[in-house]
Order: C-alpha cells, then structure tokens, then sequence
C-alpha cells in the first residue's frame, strides 16, 4: 500500500496489491480523474491518461487557447461557474449573490493511518499502518476559502473512502448549498446502474437498468437515509456475473439525506456523485469556520458483483464496526415483540426468558412497552422510565432476575421520538420538529424530537442513563419509528434552517457515541421500523440492524439477499418467527425459517412457551447449530449462487467460506414445489479446488474441483415417490456443512 506523488508529471497514485486509484494536477490547477482499477504498475504518466481536445461548441479557460476546457475533463472534484456544464461538486453562495468557484491545487500531505472526521462516523484503523490519507488542499483565492479532498487507501482491498472539508479563512460568511463527499469522472458510461430500492417490509430489492444521457439518481428527504433508497449504488458491465466483470460500489457512509447521483455527457463520461442531499441543506458557514463531510467510499471489482460486495463486507467488518464487535461472537437472541406487541407483564416476561434459556438463547430483549405509560402506540415515547405496572421491580429487576438465569439481558429505546400524550411533551412542547404555525403530521401517532438542539439530546442521554446505570445490560436496540416531516427547528435562526437535516443526524451520532463512550460493553443493534435506515452511518456505532419487519423466511430471501450487495452477514439482524407469519400469514417450515435467518445475527422472535415438544427439540439444535456456525457465518466469505431476482425467482442460494477455505456452509431454498422436475446441480463456488471436503449427507469426502465445477447433483424428490414430508412440498430449504479433510 502506497501513496506516491510525482513532481514533474504532478500525479498521485494511491495503491495496493490490488487496486489503483490515480489523480493528476490538470494545469489550471484542478485535480483531474485519471483511473480506477486494478494495480498498475510501472512510472504513470498524466500524458497516457489525458489529451487536449479541440472540440466544437467548448468553451475554452484561457484566452487565445483553443484546447482546454473543463467540459471535457475527467475531474475528481468539479467547481461551478467555468466551462463545464455538468453538475458541480460544490455550490456556494456568496454575499453578492454570485456562485462562481473556482478551487485550485494549493498543497498535499500523505498521513500515516486515517484521522477520524469530527462528528461523523467513518471508517477507521487501530493502527497507523493499516491506512494511508492523502489531503489534498484546493484554494479559492477570491473567497478565501479552502478545500481539503481527503483520500484513504486500505491494505488489499480495492477501495478508497473519501471526505471533503471546508474552511473559511476569509471575513466573508458563505451559505454552502451544496457540498458532496465525492465525484468522480468514469471513463465511460457502458455500465447499468443497481440500486437498493423498496418500501417498509420490502427494503433494499436489487433494481437495475441501463446508464443514459442526462441524470439519473436515488436520494432520501426524509431525515434518515431511509427504507425506500439505501445510500449504495453500483455500476456494472452487462456482462459481469457474481463471480466475473467489472464492477464499480459507491457507499456513503451517513444516515441523513442523502443523494447519489450518476450524470452521462455526450461524450459518455459518467460523473459519479454522492453526499448529502443539496435538496433542503444549506449551510451557514461564518469565518473560521469548518464543514466536514460524510465519509464516501468507492470499490472496485474486476472478478464480478461478488467480489465487490466481499470488498464492502471485509471493510465495514474490519474498518468500520466498533472494535470490539470486530472478533467478539453475537449472541442468539430472543425477542419478545412478536410474542407479547405491548401486551406484557414481568411473569410473561420472565416465563418467555426461562424457556428460551432452555433452548440455548442467550439474550433476552424486551422490545417496546416497558416505560412510561406504554400500552399502545399512542402513548409513552419520551417517557423513558420503567412502567411499575408491568415491570414492579423497575429494569435492574428484571434484568437481575434474567441475568440470574443464566442470560444477558437487553432493552429497547426509541429515543428521538415523543408522543403527545407524555410528561416530556408536557414540559416541552417546543421539542418537536415543526413550524408552530403550522400542522405537525405524525406517524405512528409520534413526532420526532429536535435532535439539532443540544439540550434535548442531553435531555434524553440524562433519561436514558438513569434507566441504564448500574443495571447488567447487554444489548440495546435503538429504534426509529418515522420519518421528518415540516423541517423547522424552533432552536435555529433564520439563516440556519438549512442546516436542520444535517444537525439533527449529527445530533443522533452524537447521543450514540456518548452512549457507547458509557457502556462500551453494550451491544447495540439499530432499527428503523425495521430496516428504514440500514446504513454505513448506523453501523459504525451498532454493528447490526434490524433487516426487516418483515420476519417471513420467503420475503427474507429478498431482503437479505438484496442487503448483502453491501452489508455484510454479521450485520443484518434475522429472526425465527412464529407462523402463520405475522406480516404475510404465510406458514412455512420451522426448518426452512431458521435456514433463512442463519445468515444473519440470528435469534427468535416468537412465544417459546407455547411450543410443542418436538418443537422445542428442533429449535434447541438449530441454536446449538447456530453456535458452532456463527464464527463461519460471520467472518467468513460470502458468495451469491442463485439470485432471488432472476427469472421466476423460484430458488435462492448462497454460501460462505471461511477466509483460510477449509470450511464452509450452504444454503439453499426453494419458492414453489416442482411436479416432475429433473435432476438439476448446484454449483459452488470460493473452495479450495485441490482440497478434499466433507459435505453434510455424504460418506465420502468430495474435491473442492467436483464441488465447484460440476456441483451437488439436487434429487427434487417432490414426484409423489419419495414423500419424506421433511423434503416435500413449498418453502422449503437445505444447509449443506462443508469441512476440509
Ligand atoms: C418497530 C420495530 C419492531 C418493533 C416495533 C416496536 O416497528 O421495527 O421490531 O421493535 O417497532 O414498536
């Protein structure tokens, strides 16, 4: 891993042993997109990468120069207001009126390892040699103002996460309306562009169509990165696979309004770009001051979609969760929403954990319901005090009564939230966001608090510190149950309203971080009605969410399948719930649902007291299953064989190998029963070909070679002659385990 910087052909080069990223100084100064790829070797020249071009209908920079224009550079961070026309990376407006900027090469410095970006989260490295940062200075000597590019360059993967700041040198205050994390020129536009894109229960279903002339882009306005659009989106050649072909990942690590954004010239250059959303932001920024950016990252793959989503795994695993998350095990858990909604009280609770104890689970979470006056969803958010009714001896009882069985114990909050009918909204009706001239829209009957005020988060961090001090927890799930609505903040001034979207996200990760700075041993998992705000952001501080509200083992295929694009395994939190299926009323097999939520963080969310014998014998050896796998599962390689969005959808596959690939585990499932079906083969993939396996269900060890080219032979066995029921009929599902001999 390097940075080199060439003096005389004024060239950057960041690398690895796979991965180039390459910026040259064009000669006004601005920096120019040179390559993205795989390792290049040997001395870069920018005379290789660039040409003048004398072209029609150009506006050219310099007087009596007919051959340089900005319009037809590949440009790393476009200015506005000279010779090009496409959307700018920046836009400021200044105090007369004008927008025109003009940043330019000023300085650079290589830093060993990675700074931390203030207030935001980031990817980061315990030790300097696992990074190097390249800042780059860019000056506007009219405004006064300076513009740092920072690059990060990892070992081995084929990344590079990227962040911008702002510093107001001069006297003059600037409304910054537009400032992105990272743009980037792309050679070409011959790519099709997927997104992430669905609703509540359906989030995060893979969409992708061909690049075109003109815009096309995926955002949120809705205060959070959202369940409708994820801040992801890649590029790929029609003809790359999972495991062949180029592939481009772009990843804003934020969980605010954001946009990502792919712009096509007419020469077919894609200018690729991603940051806050400018729609609605505007920033206030006085002399001396600093605007830092959300952190951008951009991958690369030449070895197919796979690839690329192993490089975004092993980098929000190694990079970005908190380092304690990084090696220690996630505990199986069991929460109680599904069997009890509000309906609870502390012997329900205590019968629930007692079972699950006895299945093997290791973590009770009380979901919502226990505080304030809480027994529906109209009331008792902003309360967070225990409800005496329900839970006599407050949490430390409860938690001390699970705890002395054996299990750890963890809570839910919702802390951004408040209903009407509360005591916080009592004493402090002017907490919410909204303009008190107008109507305040709710959702779920909740409004959400002004998180850009320092003293509500205070307000709510001192709550929530006397219901958690002192009592064993273990887990927290952060809950966030609607989306901003009337973005007014009563706590800012005229010229900083602009500025309410991006303060109130910083305001949540400031609560966070102060949160885990109390309780580092606390594992938090984030939730927004289920996967409404899946991303990089949250994951930083919570290295799981909640996938989905949707708990159905056939939706899930979906879901979990469109969420590894990007996310890894570890992080995506998946659950055995009851049947028929609370979201869909779908009954599926319990084998099939615990198949399905392996490949996740693993838990149940459904009454265990309830269950039959031969039940509770099937899920104690899926939780004993589920123990000796999890290291597998969650640190492993994570491979896509058959993609739930191909064709009729009917089957879905996956796999993971471990990195040193003598182990490896298999999943597999099947929509609809087939009547009459031939044999069909399942091919796998990321084994060693040389090494002899083991595979569940057969005698004889297997070669990786057999394993990978010609596959495991499948007997659909649904023909009314082999009517073992555990094989039969729909929604079904098989693990195959696999061990180096
Ligand atoms: C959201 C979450 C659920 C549950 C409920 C509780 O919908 O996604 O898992 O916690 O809130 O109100």
């Amino acid at each position: 891993m390097n940075v080199e910087y060439n003096n005389e052909k004024k060239l950057f080069h960041l690398f690895n042993e796979n991965f180039s990223y390459v910026i040259g100084i064009l000669r006004n100064g601005y920096l120019g997109h040179f390559y993205l790829g795989n390792r290049l070797y040997g001395p870069l020249s920018e005379d290789w990468f660039r040409r003048d071009q004398v072209r029609a209908g150009t506006p050219y920079v310099y007087e009596g120069d007919m051959d340089f224009s900005l319009n037809l550079e590949r440009q790393e961070y476009p200015s506005y207001g000279t010779t090009d026309f496409r959307a700018p990376a920046i836009d400021i407006l200044q105090k007369k009126g004008s927008r025109i900027v003009d940043f330019k090469y000023d300085l650079h410095r290589i830093i060993k390892g990675k700074p931390p970006l203030d207030g935001l989260p980031s990817t980061r490295v315990s030790n300097t040699k696992d990074a190097l940062t390249l800042e780059i200075d860019l000056k506007d000597m009219v405004l006064d103002l300076k513009l740092t590019l920072c690059y990060t360059i990892f070992p081995e993967l084929a990344v590079v996460s990227r962040s911008v700041r702002l510093e107001n040198l001069g006297p003059e205050t600037f409304n910054i309306d537009r400032i992105m994390s990272l743009s980037i020129d792309l050679f070409d536009d011959n790519w099709e562009w997927s997104q992430l894109s669905g609703d509540w229960a359906r989030e995060r279903y893979l969409y992708s169509v061909p690049l075109r002339p003109g815009i096309q882009s995926i955002g949120s306005l809705r205060g959070a990165s959202s369940a409708q659009h994820n801040p992801f989106v890649m590029l790929k050649r029609a003809e790359t696979k999972e495991e062949s072909g180029e592939a481009i990942g772009l990843s804003l690590v934020y969980s605010g309004n954001f946009l990502l954004q792919g712009e096509v010239d007419l020469d077919g250059v894609t200018r690729l770009t991603s940051g806050i959303n400018p729609e609605g932001f505007s920033w206030n920024l006085r002399p001396k001051e600093v605007f830092q950016t959300p952190e951008a990252i951009i991958a690369y793959s030449s070895q197919g979609i796979g690839m690329l989503s192993r490089t975004f795994h092993d980098l929000f695993r190694q990079y970005l969760i908190p380092e304690k998350w990084q090696k220690s095990p996630r505990p199986v858990l069991i929460n109680n929403w599904e069997a009890t909604y509000f309906d609870f009280n502390e012997e329900k609770i205590l019968s629930l954990a007692k079972s699950a104890k006895n299945l093997g689970i290791e973590l009770f979470v009380l979901d919502d319901g226990w505080f304030g006056s809480r027994n529906n969803d109209t009331e008792g958010l902003g309360d967070w005090f225990v409800n005496t009714e329900k839970l006599p001896d407050g949490i430390a009882g409860i938690a001390e009564k699970i705890e002395s069985m054996g299990m750890k114990f963890g809570l839910w909050i919702e802390p951004e939230m408040v209903n009407k009918n509360t005591e916080l909204f009592k004493c402090h009706p002017d907490w919410l966001i909204g303009d008190p001239e107008r109507t305040y829209s709710h959702q779920r009957n909740q409004y959400v608090l002004d998180f850009s005020r320092n003293e509500v988060v205070d307000a709510i961090f001192d709550q929530l510190t006397k219901v958690l001090d002192d009592v064993p927890i273990s887990y927290i799930k952060w809950d966030m149950n609607r989306y901003i609505t009337e973005p007014f903040s009563s706590g800012l001034t005229a010229e900083k309203q602009g500025e309410l979207f991006h303060r109130y996200i910083l305001g949540v990760y400031n609560l966070y971080e102060r949160l885990i700075n109390r309780y580092p041993d606390i594992l938090f998992e984030s939730c927004a009605s289920g996967g409404g705000r899946f991303d990089p952001g949250l994951l930083y501080y919570a290295p799981q969410t909640w996938t989905s509200d949707n708990t159905d083992a056939i939706e899930r295929l979906k879901i979990q399948y469109g969420t590894s694009m990007v996310y890894p395994i570890s992080s995506m939190g998946s659950h055995v719930s009851a049947v028929p299926n609370h979201q869909v009323l779908r009954e599926t097999p319990l084998k099939t649902r615990s198949d399905v939520a392996y490949f996740g963080t693993f838990g149940y969310e459904l009454d265990v007291t309830i269950l039959s014998e031969e039940e509770k014998n099937e899920i104690e050896k899926q939780v004993e299953f589920f123990k000796e796998y999890r290291g597998l599962i969650h640190h492993g390689n994570f491979y896509r064989l058959l993609s739930p969005f191909d064709g009729t959808g009917n089957e879905t596959s996956w796999m993971i190998v471990s990195k040193d690939g003598s182990e490896a585990i298999v999943g597999w499932y099947q929509i609809l029963a087939n009547a009459n079906r031939g044999l069909f083969k399942l091919r796998l993939v990321g084994l060693d070909c040389k090494k002899m396996y083991q595979i569940s269900g057969h005698k004889e060890p297997i070669s990786g070679s057999v394993l990978m080219d010609f596959g495991i032979l499948m007997n659909p066995a649904f023909t009314g002659i082999d009517l073992d029921s555990s094989y039969g009929g729909d929604y079904q599902s098989r693990i195959w385990t696999i061990k180096a001999v």
